[in-house]
């Protein structure tokens, strides 16, 4: 079966959010809505939105759009019809006899309902449509969000349904798992039972929201909005017509109905307008008194507001072991939370799957977390579970591990795909070695490298890792969501509040010499990038042989954002790659002032589509959908090149200051219209000192490690003023930048 058309009916957040994805995908694919009106308006959204739904927002026209009443034609030619109005029954029952009386013969039709059991979507088809038709859950939003769950009834045509999968794998890019028409299915199922037992047990155990998003973030390998910082993006009411819907499908004696009851202070927020992020504050709030703004957090107990309060539990790492025996509020209120997730989840195995790791990757794909819950039981070690649980009667899964107490129960990771995942393949590492902030797995023929920090942040044992890692063919990627967010700035802050600058200078040159060894490694260096590949992350990239890149990236070099150049090989790489260009050879000063551009306002691309024109990224790199396949396709590249030759040494041929007097006029405007302030002059001056070559004539050939030199003695200069200080400070503090 070949999807070659798609129609989408419903335009809103999720109809939407599923068109663009297929226009990602270049699928052709018409919206249709109540109205054109309000289809067109979806489509103005998608191409406003931020993160943006689109890879390349120039094949907006690709998606079509129109009204259920005039066009419903388009459906006559569809391959496959997807409903995502909203989630009333009566409307997708009309829809689906619209549907099924214009549709081709053995087009698939599929329903995005986030509660509606399929039993009950497909009660008034005829036996010969209920093959054809299934659930495809998409989730929000949707060119992010990896999960895709699909819910088959018991008359569907098997081998329409998984090349429908396959479609959705390869081409979308979802991990595509097929389960049980259960309420809420896998992911909402166990994600909504989660949040309500970590906000539950907030207010029995008389957290404040802020130490309880401490706790339920990061520390448990869970995104750190926490859980009422997720209820307020979410929407406070929103979650309440969640609850309703579980209360009302699933059975009265299952745990869920304990954590889903109704709570008087969320009730009062509610009807007072604080549902949330979209109202006028929920569980947090901003507070604007005159030009300032405080962030401020509820009280559980007495619902007051007071300036929210920063918790510092000591560590950064995700260690659930060390975290459940805390002896102290935080690690019980760990071990409560993450003890009834483990028990509720294991006594859905089989009913909701008989493959319990499907659970895991549901809570990985759909809700961002790092582990789910049967990783956490392996991670926590099952003798220590059981040593520590106090009564699981009636759970097969537990009564049967706490018999064998196997603490290798967990087998294959990922059973539900075929791709050869690295989820899957680093268990079949040879031997594993590796610091504090990286993993190296060694096969008979590769290694592979992982970061294990804080958004992957790059120090002194990351780059450790990498050159110890390159006595074979090496590929750099990892299973967290971003490949690197750039250099650890805290780990240089540490060292500049002490004043001890030669640290940071070692750690540049360390890391200078890292990706020079990569580059010209007698093994092929791959990186295989996904989520941030920021500043130092981009320059590990740009300096491997070869990149097998996701095509959700956010790519580029944000140093000056913070006062300081980049200086891992940043300007050297970007300056050799706009040299190469035609235009560059007529015009020595083309390439020093295109890379000025882009570096100095720290531009960065959200997509391969938008990284080629700035050079981030090659034609020849490879580009893919599904993060899955990352690692199979590093692994082809490895096997195209086993005649690797290390690249030749790059060299330089730059119009020194000749080319300042262009660069100075542009800064000139800048600064006379306040666009840039003192200290931002001054680090663009040092970028343009370095893009230019320094003391140079375009006769004049320099070397790499001529541009690693004026890189690092740039960044010196800067990282010792107090202004970039105060930057970094202010960026590590906020989030945001600060113009100085
Ligand atoms: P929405 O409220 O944003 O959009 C629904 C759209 O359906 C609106 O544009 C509305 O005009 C249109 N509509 C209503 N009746 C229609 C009809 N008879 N014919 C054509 N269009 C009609 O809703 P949302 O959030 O996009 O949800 C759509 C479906 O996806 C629901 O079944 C929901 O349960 C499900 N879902 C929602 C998720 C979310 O995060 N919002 C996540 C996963 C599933």
């Amino acid at each position: 079966m070949d999807i070659k058309k798609v129609v989408v009916i419903g335009s809103g957040t999720m109809g939407s959010g599923i068109a663009a994805h297929l226009c990602n995908a270049n699928v052709p694919v018409t919206l249709l809505d109540l109205t054109t009106e309000i289809s067109e308006k979806a489509r103005d959204r998608i191409f406003k939105s931020k993160p943006p739904l689109l890879l390349d927002k120039s094949q907006i026209e690709n998606i079509k759009v129109g009204n259920i009443n005039d066009n419903f034609d388009v459906v006559k030619e569809a391959d496959w019809v997807v409903e995502a109005v909203v989630e009333r029954i009566d409307i997708k029952h009309n829809i689906y006899e619209k549907i099924f009386k214009n549709r081709k013969e053995g087009a698939i039709v599929s329903s995005n309902t986030s509660s509606i059991p399929i039993k009950v979507l497909s009660e008034k088809l005829t036996t010969e449509e209920k093959k054809d038709f299934c659930i495809t859950h998409f989730f929000n939003p949707v060119r992010y969000m990896g999960l895709l769950e699909i819910v088959k009834n018991e008359n569907n045509d098997l081998a329409k349904i998984n090349s429908l999968k396959k479609f959705c794998e390869v081409e979308l890019g979802k991990g595509a798992i097929v389960c049980n028409d259960t309420p809420g299915f896998l992911g909402n199922r166990i994600g909504v039972f989660a949040m309500q037992v970590a906000l539950t047990e907030a207010f029995k155990m008389k957290l404040s929201i802020e130490e309880a998003d401490a706790i339920f973030g990061r520390p448990m390998g869970i995104p750190k909005t926490g859980v009422f910082g997720l209820y307020d993006l979410i929407g406070i009411d929103l979650m309440a017509d969640v609850l309703k819907s579980f209360i009302k499908e699933l059975s009265a004696n299952d745990p869920f109905q304990e954590v889903a009851k109704e709570i008087p202070l969320v009730k009062k927020l509610i009807e007072t307008g604080y549902t949330g992020r979209k109202g006028k504050g929920g569980f947090y709030r901003m507070n604007k008194t005159g030009a300032t703004k405080v962030m401020e957090a509820i009280n559980l107990e007495t619902g007051e507001y007071s300036a929210s309060q920063k918790i510092n539990i000591g560590s950064d790492k995700v260690d659930l072991k060390s975290l459940i025996s805390r002896d102290d509020k935080f690690g019980k209120y760990a071990w409560s939370v993450i003890s009834k997730i483990i028990k509720y989840s294991s006594s859905l195995v089989p009913g909701i799957t008989k493959d319990f790791n499907d659970i895991d990757e549901a809570m990985r794909l759909g809700f961002n977390w790092t582990k789910g819950p049967f990783e956490m039981l392996e991670e926590i070690g099952v003798e220590d579970f059981f040593n520590k649980i106090d009564e699981f009667g009636g759970n097969e899964f537990l009564e049967s591990l706490s018999k064998t107490k196997n603490q290798d129960f967990y087998g294959s990771r990922q059973k539900y795909t075929e791709i050869e995942t690295l989820g899957k393949v680093k268990k079949k590492a040879v031997s594993i070695d590796g610091n504090n902030s990286a993993q190296i797995y060694h096969f008979n023929d590769y290694n592979i490298v992982e970061f294990t920090t804080k958004a992957n942040a790059l120090d002194y044992d990351s780059m450790d890792a990498l050159k110890k890692a390159t006595d074979k063919p090496l590929i750099i990627i990892n299973e967290s969501m971003q490949f690197s967010a750039g250099v650890n700035l805290t780990y240089t802050m540490d060292f500049a509040d002490k004043g001890d600058f030669k640290s940071i200078e070692k750690f540049i040159k360390y890391f200078q010499e890292t990706c020079k060894h990569l580059k010209y490694s007698e093994h092929p260096v791959i990186s295989a990038p996904s989520g941030l590949t920021l500043g130092g992350g981009f320059e590990v990239m740009v300096q491997s042989n070869f990149v097998a890149s996701h095509t959700n990236i956010v790519v580029g070099l944000v140093e000056t954002i913070v006062g300081l150049i980049p200086a891992g090989g940043g300007c050297k790489e970007m300056l050799s790659r706009w040299l190469d260009t035609d235009e560059a050879k007529k015009n020595p000063n083309y390439a020093p002032l295109k890379v000025f551009d882009i570096i100095g306002y720290g531009k960065t691309a959200t997509s391969p589509v938008e990284a080629e024109p700035m050079k981030y990224l090659k034609p020849e790199d490879k580009k893919i959908m599904n993060r899955n396949s990352l690692l199979e396709v590093s692994k082809e590249i490895l096997n195209e090149n086993k005649d690797f030759k290390a690249p030749l040494e790059t060299k330089f041929n730059l119009p020194g200051k000749v080319v300042l007097p262009e660069m100075n006029k542009i800064l000139e405007k800048l600064y006379n219209d306040k666009v840039i302030l003192n200290h931002g002059l001054k680090v663009a001056q040092e970028l343009a000192h370095v893009l230019s070559g320094g003391d140079t004539t375009i006769d004049k050939t320099l070397t790499e490690d001529d541009l690693f030199k004026l890189e690092l003695d740039a960044f010196m200069r800067l990282i010792e003023t107090k202004q970039t200080q105060d930057r970094i400070k202010h960026t590590l503090a906020t989030g945001k930048p600060l113009v100085n």
